[in-house]
């Protein structure tokens, strides 16, 4: 049974206290991390606080080459990180590396952008200032809490730690419960790799219990947090600052203009509804088009899901069991609440515990549940509608606005879509996605706050500090 343990200060905490991560595939125990008190969190963020000026003080060069020993270990162990998140997440094994890999490949990408975020300059003559110079630069903002979700526990979590850290702020990283497994399994990295006392610290414990405590704690000087929108809402109501990023849920479109490509688009709206049983936040969650269309998609569709693997991840499966049966219990809803009022269910709606095959439903209106709601799940309703303003009005009536995708050959109706849609990043011809991780990455509405990405994430850790020398 795996057992890891909090870290506050470079120490292991141990307060007697445990939480039992479930494994979703055997619904049995996978391992247990420390069940932080209100004390053990409130030690976390003073330690936090204290060393935050020494670490700020060491030049940008010494605090990458210190956290450059931290990236070599988390090379070295890659592999077993990979398995404990296939073990406690559910996601395939092969895509459990694949984050590691890619999480490996933002910490690269943030050591050397850290080295571009430089001063500038400014006289202010065009405002008519006489011998003034301003410098410029970008300081760190003091002690961030970083709170990471389920799906991505590992890419999510250094996603922006680690830009934190490099421009010199400390941490205070908050797992989600199944996800922190991997979170805690870090805290023996920290210590090996000998990372300065105090600036990364490690609490887990169930976020309806200690939530609300971390949030609060006036030691914050910004909150990075992903997750769900509740969730995000609740922490703008409790928290103690007001410096927030927040990345929240989505029901991404895809809008189908044209039928010229139509098997490259089903392949594209399959991997985008389906990688990770659609537990990504910018899965692909309608699917929007016209009858005319749809009467040819769908065939296609139906054929290529019905090849998608279901099964173990240890097996690479491609569906895999969702992280609960409270969200089982959810998605199931959804699909038969479309049912009940008139859907079609084309292919999947089969299920065993928290294991649903992927299921295609046709003829969704928008009087149904999942038109709207985010499963985050095996599901994929087609709305089929007349006209491409109608697409666009329905893929602007909801409350999200992540990402969206549009599949259409003609560039200049594709741009002028994209243009229309109320959505952070629109993709033509491919399905909605994150990546590059370079690429800023940002939800408006209810889908966030603020903007993420390598570079978006160094300047929104950072505030600007200006000296000016008068001469
Ligand atoms: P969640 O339930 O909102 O949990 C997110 C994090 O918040 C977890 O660490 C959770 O800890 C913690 N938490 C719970 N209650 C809290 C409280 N009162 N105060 C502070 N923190 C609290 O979300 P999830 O189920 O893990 O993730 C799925 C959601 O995340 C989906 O809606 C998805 O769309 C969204 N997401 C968005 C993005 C994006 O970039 N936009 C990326 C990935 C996921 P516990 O686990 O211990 O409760
Ligand atoms: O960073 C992980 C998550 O935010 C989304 O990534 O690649 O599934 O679009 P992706």
């Amino acid at each position: 049974m795996r057992k890891y343990n909090a870290l506050i200060n470079n120490e292991l905490i141990d307060n007697g206290q445990w939480l039992e991560i479930m494994n979703p595939t055997t619904l049995e125990i996978a391992g247990k991390v420390s069940a932080l008190s209100a004390k053990d969190i409130d030690n976390a963020f003073k330690y936090a606080r204290l060393s935050q000026e020494a670490w700020e003080a060491k030049h940008l060069l010494d605090r990458i080459n210190i956290l450059k020993k931290f990236k070599d270990l988390i090379v070295e162990n890659k592999n077993e990180i990979a398995q404990i998140m296939t073990e406690e997440i559910a996601k395939s094994l092969k895509d459990s590396l694949n984050e590691v890999e890619r999480t490996i490949e933002i910490i690269d990408y943030t050591f050397e952008e850290a080295k571009r975020i430089d001063p500038h300059s400014q006289t202010g003559e065009g405002m008519g200032a006489k011998n003034k110079i301003g410098v410029f630069s970008r300081v760190a903002k003091g002690v961030i809490l970083a709170i990471s979700p389920f799906n991505y526990p590992f890419n999510l979590a250094f996603a922006k730690i680690i830009p934190a850290l490099v421009m010199g702020n400390t941490v205070v990283f908050k797992p989600a419960t199944a996800g922190s497994l991997v979170g805690a399994f870090i805290s023996k990295l920290v210590i090996k790799a000998n990372l300065p006392k105090g600036i990364f610290n490690i609490v887990t414990g169930r976020g309806r219990e200690i939530g609300d405590i971390i949030t609060a704690n006036k030691e914050i000087d910004m909150i990075s947090f992903t997750g769900s929108v509740n969730i995000g809402n609740q922490i703008r109501k409790n928290g103690s600052t007001t410096d927030l990023v927040l990345e929240l849920g989505g029901k991404d479109p895809a809008l189908v203009l044209d039928d010229l490509n139509l098997e490259k688009y089903a392949e594209e709206i399959i991997s985008g509804a389906f990688s990770y049983s659609g537990q990504r936040c910018t899965a692909i969650k309608r699917v929007l088009t016209t009858n005319q269309i749809a009467d040819k998609l769908l065939p296609i569709l139906k054929q290529k899901i019905e090849k998608l693997t279901v099964g173990s991840p240890f097996d690479n499966c491609d569906i895999t069991p969702v992280i609960d049966e409270k969200s089982a219990n959810y998605i199931l809803g959804l699909i038969d609440n479309a049912k009940q009022n008139g859907a079609k269910i084309i292919t999947g709606y089969k299920s065993e515990k928290n294991l649903i095959w992927p299921t295609l439903i046709d003829n969704v209106s928008i009087k149904m549940r999942v038109a709207w709601e985010e499963p985050f799940g095996p599901v994929l309703p087609i709305i089929r509608l007349n006209s491409i303003d109608e697409m666009i009005k329905i893929s602007n009536e909801s409350e999200f606005g992540l990402q969206a995708s549009i599949f259409c050959q003609d560039i200049s109706t594709a741009i002028n879509t994209a243009k229309k849609i109320k959505t952070g990043t629109i993709n033509i011809n491919s399905k909605s996605q994150r990546g590059p991780d370079s690429f800023p990455f940002l939800g408006i509405k209810n889908s966030g706050e603020g903007v993420q990405g390598i570079r978006e994430s160094l300047l929104s850790m950072t505030r600007y500090r200006g000296i000016v020398l008068n001469y």
